[in-house]
């Protein structure tokens, strides 16, 4: 019997030695350990042993069933762990592929360049004031020489909101708040979004303006002539062509108009230009001797000059864009290529 029992060992080591998965490994418990297993069977042949040998036997039966029931314990804690392996060592994670992206977000062109205007008239010594956009009849039009019923009205179409309050048409009502809360000399640059009925390539019903005004003593139009050339210079490039043109503001005089060669044709005529090889950036002028008046300066004592620039205008001449409405379209396409 007990060279039964050894040679049952035997071979459940040589089993459990071999065996390469925890199913193989519970089945050999069953076979051997189980309530219907071989050792189990050996127990109940007891009655045929020897009475004098049955405790020994007994005894060596129970040692050989805790020797092989750790075995396969140890044998399931080694299969298990090569389980986790080869689980681990298949989801492993490339850590050399090429990443996805993550596109980040930029500024938009029109902010952009503002940020960009800012920065070359802070240099100029300009600093930036603000004003509300719905605005009322007398700083939009009155206090800049514009009476009711005046032809120069027809100059800026108009959104009326009621009776006397309009969405500003332009952003010269700043200049207007400024001189009448600061004495001279001012130095200030306004930005901000202004309104008027008109839409085409070159026109929205929205766009962005940016003023300037600086008034002091024995300001020329030498002065004006100066700052603008320095500005747009350092905007455009040294090498671009502008010309002032004379023109007529009612808050200005004398006024002048600052046209930039089409970078679209350069020149040659185009629909942009609308054939005429110039495009008009901004207005400008000396200030008119009536809106000091109605600041309460003394014309006497202090001059001036204004400008007021589309900034619209300054990032398709910069950036060679030819439909003003691809600003406001928000086509990630076009967007993506400002960076
Ligand atoms: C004015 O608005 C005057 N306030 C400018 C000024 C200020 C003159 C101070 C003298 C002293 P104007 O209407 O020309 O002027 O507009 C100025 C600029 O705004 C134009 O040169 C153009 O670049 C831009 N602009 C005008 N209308 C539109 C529009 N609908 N869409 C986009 N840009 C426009
Ligand atoms: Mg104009």
């Amino acid at each position: 019997m007990t060279s039964d029992l050894e040679e049952i060992r035997k071979q459940a080591e040589a089993e459990i030695a071999g065996a390469a998965s925890e199913e193989s490994l519970l089945e050999i418990r069953t076979r051997y350990l189980g309530r219907k297993g071989l050792l189990t069977g050996l127990l109940r042949t007891i009655s045929t042993v020897p009475q004098a040998e049955r405790p020994a036997f007994g005894q060596r039966l129970n040692e050989v069933k805790d020797a092989l029931d750790e075995r396969i314990e140890d044998a399931l804690q080694r299969v298990l762990s090569t389980d986790r392996d080869q689980a681990l060592l298949k989801e492993q994670i490339d850590v050399t592929l090429p990443g996805r992206a993550v596109l980040p977000g930029r500024l938009h062109p029109i902010t952009r360049v503002r940020q960009e205007i800012y920065s070359i008239f802070s240099g100029l010594g300009f600093s930036i004031v603000e004003g509300p956009e719905v605005e009322t009849d007398y700083y939009n039009f009155e206090a800049l020489n514009i009476p009711k019923d005046h032809p120069a009205r027809d100059m800026q179409d108009t959104f009326y909101v009621e009776g006397n309050v309009v969405l500003r048409t332009h952003t010269s009502p700043v200049q207007v708040r400024t001189m009448e809360r600061m004495k001279p000399p001012v130095r200030i640059l306004s930005p901000g979004r202004v309104y008027r009925p008109d839409s085409d390539v070159s026109h929205t019903p929205m766009f962005h303006q940016v003023e300037g005004l600086l008034v002091d003593r024995h300001i020329t139009l030498g002065d004006l002539k100066g700052v603008l050339t320095s500005f747009l210079t350092q905007f455009f490039g040294e090498d671009t062509a502008l010309r002032f043109r004379p023109s007529f503001f009612p808050f200005t005089e004398p006024s002048a108009e600052v046209d930039i060669r089409c970078v679209m044709c350069r020149g040659a005529g185009c629909r942009v230009c609308g054939q005429s090889g110039w495009l008009e950036i901004l207005g400008s002028g000396m200030v008119d001797p009536e809106v000091f008046k109605n600041v309460g300066y003394d014309p006497e004592e202090v001059t001036g000059f204004a400008f007021g620039l589309g900034v619209e205008r300054m990032t398709m001449l910069k950036y060679g864009i030819s439909d003003i409405r691809l600003f406001f379209e928000n086509d990630w396409r076009f967007l993506e290529q400002f960076r």
